[in-house]
């Protein structure tokens, strides 16, 4: 469904991202893993069109997508959850949900809102609060309904569980695997390695912009080298 074939990024003269060669099928759900500055959200970035490669190539559903600009990858379904958050913090829960479909023609926004609402129903208690006044786990589920928002046929999320308490972090992870039940393919990117490996049917290790490892997650929750660096021995 995405096939990146080795792909160069750079920042300046900052060689981010050193010929990857990554691919998702369709309903899988992939991780990522990798510690502080892999790269990770760099690929991320440079999938949804925020960040243009030096080289390589991206295609989707069979069609070269590197180079075009960030909407026409959200109109194509890639739709990207950031490190971050990155929720308005001023607008409402509701308003928030609804800026997630800014791109659809089609007139269905409150049926989708509802169906948001349904998957979390802590937002929907919480729909006129301002955005600023969720907790950490509440705007990660604003983050990721807002996503749904755009009617993603990939998923892109950056680092979902970051921060948050234990029992929100197993909260979140069973929510992305919902999503995938439903048919959404999902791209996700973690430190969390335990979690994200036993979450994934496939998983790539990235260290210092370039793919070490791919397997399945299971093999690699059983790789020693996984477990040695990412795991906790
Ligand atoms: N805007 C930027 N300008 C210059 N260098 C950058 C920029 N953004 C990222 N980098 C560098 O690129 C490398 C990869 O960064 P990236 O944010 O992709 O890592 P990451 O794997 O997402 O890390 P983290 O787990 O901390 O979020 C790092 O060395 C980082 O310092
Ligand atoms: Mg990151």
């Amino acid at each position: 469904m995405l096939q990146i074939t080795n792909l160069h990024v750079y920042y300046g003269n900052i060689h981010a991202l050193k010929g990857l060669n990554i691919e998702v099928n369709a309903g899988e759900i992939v991780s990522i893993i990798g510690s502080n500055g892999a790269g990770k959200s760099t690929l991320l970035r440079t999938i949804s069109g925020l960040i243009r490669p030096r080289d390589g190539v991206m295609t989707y559903e069979g069609m070269r997508i590197d180079g075009l600009p960030p909407h026409e990858i959200v109109r194509r379904g890639i739709v990207h959850s950031p490190e971050g958050r990155r929720i308005f913090t001023n607008m409402s829960v509701g308003e928030n949900l609804k800026l997630g479909s800014y791109l659809r023609k089609d007139g269905n926004v409150s049926a989708d809102v509802e169906k948001v609402l349904v998957r979390f129903p802590r937002l929907r208690e919480r729909i006129k609060q301002s955005g600023g006044t969720l907790s950490g786990g509440e705007q990660q589920m604003l983050a990721i309904g807002r996503a749904l928002m755009a009617k993603p046929k990939v998923l892109l999320l950056d680092e979902p569980s970051l921060g948050l308490a234990p029992n929100l972090v197993a909260e979140i992870f069973r929510i992305i695997r919902q999503i995938n039940d439903d048919g959404v393919t999902v791209l996700l990117v973690e430190q969390n390695a335990n979690r994200a490996l036993e979450l994934a049917h496939r998983a790539y290790v990235l260290e210092t912009g370039t793919i070490v490892l791919h397997d399945s997650g299971q093999a690699l929750l059983a790789n020693p080298r996984v477990k040695e660096a990412y795991l906790g021995g």
